[in-house]
């Protein structure tokens, strides 16, 4: 059977691997081929066992795998292939020379549009799938148009916006579809091929275009405007601490102002993941090089608040166990930087444990999906780690459990086996305020959370 389209895309990560998995899931028309240079990875996905941990991805896969769904490590045959190319490959934080510790480190992106040179054979729509600065389409088309084959590339920006846990929920009904293209006859054309895909299970008032430049911008804005509200909300969690007001009942009072609105007032331990902290810092990096340091700043202290926060997370936890934690068992309860996600990248419970590491602790890590993503993470560190899938066993003899992701499974433990297990006098640390804190410090715990007057017993 022939198909209607074929689309490949390259970099079978986080965003590359559900994103087609939802395309192939609602368009059996179309053939949609996820190729990458990692072995494993398309092993993985190839197999029962998915590379990654996403509530809902299994069925989708499942259900289109080898039908119009397909992994592969064969790149040149997939270029070759298809007329639309997705590009999800990695974007970190550049680690080295300009830019180093702020600019987005493009140089695997710049050898994927080479290597889509190299393995064409006629022209096509490349489609940035991956969050890019503003204006790397330029550079892009550039490169792909320099060739003496006659071929045509028209770069398309199409940023995705699934967060991790909810990615099934989140690409099935979109708040949007962002797609961004040149606004000449090609560059328009190129766009609607685009839609066309999403018009399949999405309304067409949810597509939105625009040119290519606000399109990658407007992805870079999303986050670093997310990520403002946590730290806002986690920077008067501090004032709360100090004046017995309540971080949740202020978020409730600000958040039923329909102009400020409910959602991303949740005030934690820190965000984290692998996009937020980049992209704050690849804003303030682009802002600096158009000279506009005021702006620049201003972002940046979306992200220094945020280490703020990490950090006084580790100096209560310090001072109120007597300004030592040296040798004392402490069970960190979540290591994923959010729930439903075995993602670790950038999550506050790397720093946290390091952090308690450094003072000597003997850390316990337990998590229902992260641990293997956290034994990698606690690498370097040879002494005072262990990791623990039972939230009992890992409880058994500390002094302290700090809750850092919002598991729900850590919601309706039974802490008084957990308190009668411990030693005394025991902590409880909630990062992400999802307890019944007066009930834990009616059973004897000394509690804390974020931006709540504490709760001890001493
Ligand atoms: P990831 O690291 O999980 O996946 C990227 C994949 O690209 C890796 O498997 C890597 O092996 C592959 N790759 C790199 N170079 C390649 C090449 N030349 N050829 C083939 N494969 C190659 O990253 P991710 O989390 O999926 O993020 C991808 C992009 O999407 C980033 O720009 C990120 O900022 C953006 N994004 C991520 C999320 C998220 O929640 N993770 C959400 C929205 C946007
Ligand atoms: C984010 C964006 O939400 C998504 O649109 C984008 O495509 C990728 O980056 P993600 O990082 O997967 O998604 O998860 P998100 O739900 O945004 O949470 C990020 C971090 O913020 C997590 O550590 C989470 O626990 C924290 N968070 C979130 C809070 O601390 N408080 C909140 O109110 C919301």
């Amino acid at each position: 059977m022939g198909f209607e389209k074929n689309i490949l895309c390259i970099g079978a990560g986080y965003v590359g691997g559900p994103t087609m998995a939802m395309i192939a899931y609602k368009c059996p028309q179309y053939k949609v081929l996820v190729v990458d240079i990692d072995k494993d990875k398309i092993k993985a996905w190839n197999s029962a066992s998915l590379p990654i941990f996403e509530p809902g991805l299994d069925e989708i896969v499942t259900k289109s795998r080898g039908r119009n769904l397909f992994f592969s490590t064969e790149i040149e045959k997939g270029i070759e292939e298809s007329e639309i190319i997705f590009v999800s490959v990695n974007t970190p934080t550049k680690t080295f020379g300009q830019g180093a510790g702020r600019a987005a480190d493009l140089q695997y992106w710049e050898k994927t549009a080479r290597e889509i040179l190299a393995h064409s054979k006629d022209s096509k729509v490349v489609v940035e799938k991956s969050t890019l600065p503003v204006r790397t389409a330029s550079a892009m088309e550039r490169i792909l148009n320099e060739n003496s084959a006659g071929m045509h590339f028209e770069v398309v920006s199409n940023p995705e916006f699934l967060a991790e846990g909810t990615a099934i929920r989140d690409l099935e009904n979109p708040d949007r579809v962002l797609i961004g293209s040149r606004e000449t006859p090609e560059g328009i054309k190129a766009r609607k091929a685009v839609a066309e895909i999403y018009l399949n299970w999405v309304p067409k008032k949810k597509i939105i275009e625009s040119n290519v430049w606000s399109s990658e911008l407007s992805k870079l804005t999303a986050n670093a405007f997310l990520a403002q509200r946590i730290s806002s909300i986690n920077s008067i969690s501090a004032l709360c601490e100090k004046t017995e007001a309540d971080v949740d009942e202020v978020a409730n009072a600000i958040g039923m102002d329909s102009r400020i609105g409910p959602k991303f007032l949740k005030s934690s331990v820190g965000f984290g993941g692998s996009c937020f902290k980049k992209d704050i810092l690849n804003l303030v990096y682009i802002c600096e090089s158009y000279g506009l340091d005021k702006a620049a700043r201003y972002w940046e202290s979306v992200v220094e608040i945020n280490d703020w926060q990490q950090n006084r997370f580790v100096q209560n936890m310090l001072s109120n166990m007597f300004n030592t934690v040296a040798g004392k068992r402490i069970a960190i309860f979540g290591f994923a930087f959010k729930a439903d996600t075995g993602d670790t990248r950038e999550s506050p419970a790397i720093y946290v444990a390091q952090g308690l590491l450094e003072e000597h602790a003997e850390v316990v890590i337990t998590d229902p999906k992260a641990l293997e993503n956290a034994k990698k993470d606690l690498k370097p560190f040879k002494q005072g780690v262990t990791f623990q899938a039972d939230p009992y066993k890992a409880a058994k003899g500390a002094h302290a459990v700090a809750v850092l992701t919002e598991w729900d499974v850590y919601r309706t433990l039974d802490y008084k086996r957990i308190f009668n297990s411990m030693v005394q006098p025991a902590f409880l640390f909630d990062g992400r305020n999802i307890l019944d804190h007066k009930k834990l410090f009616d059973m004897g715990f000394n509690v804390f959370a974020i931006g709540k007057a504490p709760l001890k017993h001493f």
